[in-house]
């Protein structure tokens, strides 16, 4: 793993943006994982900046988002589908038709996950995917005690994730307890993986991905197999680490070779 420590949200923002950036230039028809959650946003925002600055052109992407409520239909205020078309798909020259989240509304859910599934090995798989963390370690919605080689599937959410999320639904709206998500398998055959995590409430999760047992408990220790993972974190979620000075060593070491 990569580990790349920032000294503030905007600054792991910046990175994520520019890894992204430099990804889409190198390869300007890559196949993009996208996540949702709070902690993307800054980043599509500055992805829209750059495209807007003509720094960038999507026309060629194509897009799989990991996740979506089940019983949501795309046009719901929380949907993830909703939430993409808002942060970022609305505001870029991608084509729609490119663009990919599990359908939460099919009333054939299970089928409807294995067609998602497909379909990622049909456009050839995932080039990079941008993944956010749960505050239990969870990736896309593969929460504690998923397989670690899962695919995509209807999962429940837990308490916590349910509860971690409340803050985006009013008390009239339903949230919905399960979802549909790319499983940890599918995740781990993407070739190149960047996790976003900012904030002292996911110092833990930070913690148990990076330093802990490979564990079924905490879904993102499975990254730790990944041959091509980059962590990007400001320093509230880089508080629990033992061995922060080791990582920035290695990240100075790195632009050293780099720059020779
Ligand atoms: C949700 C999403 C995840 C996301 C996580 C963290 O559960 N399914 O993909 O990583 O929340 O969200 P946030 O970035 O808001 O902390």
């Amino acid at each position: 793993m990569r580990i790349v420590v920032k000294n503030s949200s905007e600054e792991a923002a910046d990175f994520s943006a520019e890894f992204m950036v430099q990804s889409i230039r190198g390869q300007s028809d890559i196949t993009l994982g996208l996540a949702t959650g709070s902690s993307p946003v800054r980043t599509y925002e500055k992805l829209i900046e750059r495209h807007k600055n003509n720094d960038v052109s999507f026309k060629s992407v194509t897009t799989f988002n990991l996740d979506e409520y089940l019983g949501l239909t795309g046009d719901h205020p929380q949907s993830y589908r909703f939430f993409m078309n808002e942060k970022l798909f609305n505001h870029i020259d991608i084509d729609f038709s490119n663009t990919h989240i599990p359908n939460g509304s099919s009333p054939t859910p299970v089928q409807a996950c294995n067609d998602y599934e497909s379909l990622i090995q049909q456009k050839g798989g995932i080039d990079l995917q941008l993944l956010g963390i749960g505050r239990n370690g969870h990736i896309g919605f593969n929460e504690p005690t998923s397989s670690l080689t899962s695919r995509t599937r209807v999962k429940t959410l837990t308490k916590d994730t349910v509860e971690a999320n409340q803050h985006n639904f009013t008390e009239e709206e339903y949230q919905p307890h399960l979802a549909m998500t790319m499983g940890i398998g599918t995740i781990m055959e993407a070739r190149q993986i960047l996790l976003l995590a900012t904030g002292e409430g996911k110092a833990q999760a930070i913690r148990d991905m990076v330093e802990g047992p490979l564990a079924a408990k905490c879904p993102a220790s499975m990254l730790q197999m990944h041959m091509n993972a980059t962590i990007v974190i400001d320093r509230d979620a880089a508080k629990l680490l033992e061995d922060v000075s080791f990582y920035e060593y290695i990240e100075q070491e790195r632009q050293q070779l780099m720059s020779r």
